[in-house]
């Protein structure tokens, strides 16, 4: 099934990444006690970027000098016009900033935007650092646990009005980390409409927003909630350029970008590298089809894992993600505790997964795993799992 679209690009051949610096491969040992498990924790992918972004790169290795760099206008306008054709998101060109990560923007807005002590809700399970950038911060976390119906992630609307109630910031994930769902546009109004009631300003953590089911359509809460909200993008998820820290900040609320600008000032927070600025300016331009041909490629790959695992590998139950390459699967009809668990995959399968419980309430018992792999392998491991599962 891997159509025309994936034709042009190679997302099937190992990518080798052991010797690399891959923080995936590196914390083996660490974290999963053996270097003898296949990776499928960190949200990165094992596919080379797309090639106009290596020959770009590559270009300016060839230059040679690499002293202070700056992240230009034309490099706004770029992502201006990203969001504008791609996702009918239409701030003025002049309100984006750059950033060297997602997190470091967050952590900043919420510095910038709120006070020690103040409120900060979260809906969970959600990727970590969102929590850990709310308590380091001496904010108050209320998390509003989502509610997971017939194989759905649903919202507890009463439940995030109390916390809203009590907050000064929303921190949004769209699409959603770890459990997969893309928000639909009633839900974004209706979170829209309580943070208004209850004046809460929303940052929205869109990493992920390139990668998105052809089934589903990714809508910014930009453009439902314009002046309450900090939208964060990248193209770390999307092209798979983590490791160069290029991402973003915008809205269209001019003083909520000078806010956080403030605090990168104060704190020096360099913006990226020029290899960053260049691989983001690059893939906005010319890495259309690349990431085309990504999406078509991991759509793919959800299809035959959730499949697999549902048919092959019970009691375990995959939530079949509408955004990210992230399958967040059910194991709790496994009955084991959580070291129990880890073991299984680790000794018993051979891979190394993030376990649910690191992502808040309602995250035991479940796994995540990383299908943004060579579809050999996935077919490999997904073999091993039900195997493993028969002989238990
Ligand atoms: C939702 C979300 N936000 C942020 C990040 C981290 O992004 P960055 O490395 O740019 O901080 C991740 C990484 O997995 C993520 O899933």
């Amino acid at each position: 099934m891997c159509g025309a679209k994936t034709a042009m690009f190679d997302f099937d051949t190992p990518t080798h990444r052991e010797e690399s610096d891959a923080e995936k491969y590196a914390k083996r040992q660490k974290l999963f006690g053996t270097d003898e498990v296949y990776p499928m924790w960190v949200a990165d992918m094992e596919f080379r970027t797309a090639p106009a972004i290596i020959e770009a790169l590559q270009a300016r290795v060839a230059h040679g000098v690499f002293g202070y760099s700056e992240s230009d206008e034309e490099l706004a306008h770029i992502a201006h016009s990203w969001c504008q054709k791609r996702y009918d998101i239409d701030i003025p060109a002049s309100h984006f900033r750059s950033s060297p990560s997602i997190m470091t923007s967050m952590s900043a807005a919420i510095e910038a935007l709120s006070v020690k002590g103040e409120g900060v809700t979260t809906m969970v399970p959600v990727y970590a650092p969102f929590m850990e950038s709310v308590t380091s911060q001496h904010r108050t976390l209320y998390t509003v646990e989502l509610s997971l119906i017939d194989g759905a992630y649903h919202i507890d609307w009463e439940a995030l009005e109390r916390a809203l109630a009590q907050s000064k910031l929303f921190l949004l994930c769209n699409p959603h980390n770890p459990v997969g769902r893309v928000w639909r546009i009633e839900e974004l109004a209706r979170m829209a409409q309580l943070c208004e009631t209850h004046e809460v300003t929303i940052i929205s953590d869109d990493a992920h927003a390139d990668i998105v089911r052809s089934s589903h359509r990714y809508l910014s809460m930009a453009t439902v909630a314009p002046l309450r909200t900090v939208t964060l993008w990248g193209v770390g998820k999307g092209f798979n350029l983590s490791g160069l820290g290029a991402t973003l900040y915008a809205s269209h609320n001019s003083a909520l970008v000078e806010a956080i600008d403030e605090v990168f000032h104060a704190r020096h927070v360099v913006r990226g590298t020029m290899m960053g600025f260049l691989a983001l300016k690059t893939a906005y331009t010319e890495g259309l089809a690349w990431l085309e041909a990504a999406n078509s490629y991991i759509d793919t790959n959800i299809a035959y894992a959730c499949h697999t695992i549902d048919t092959q590998c019970a009691p375990l139950k995959a939530i079949a993600p509408e955004g990210t390459y992230l399958v967040w699967i059910d194991c709790r009809g496994l009955g084991l505790s959580d070291a129990a668990l880890k073991d299984f995959f680790v000794h018993d399968v051979g891979i190394g997964l993030s376990q649910g419980r690191f992502f808040g309430a309602g995250g035991r018992g479940f796994m995540r795993m990383n299908v943004a792999v060579p579809r050999a392998q996935l077919r490999e491991v997904l073999t091993q799992l039900s195997n493993a599962l028969k002989k238990n």
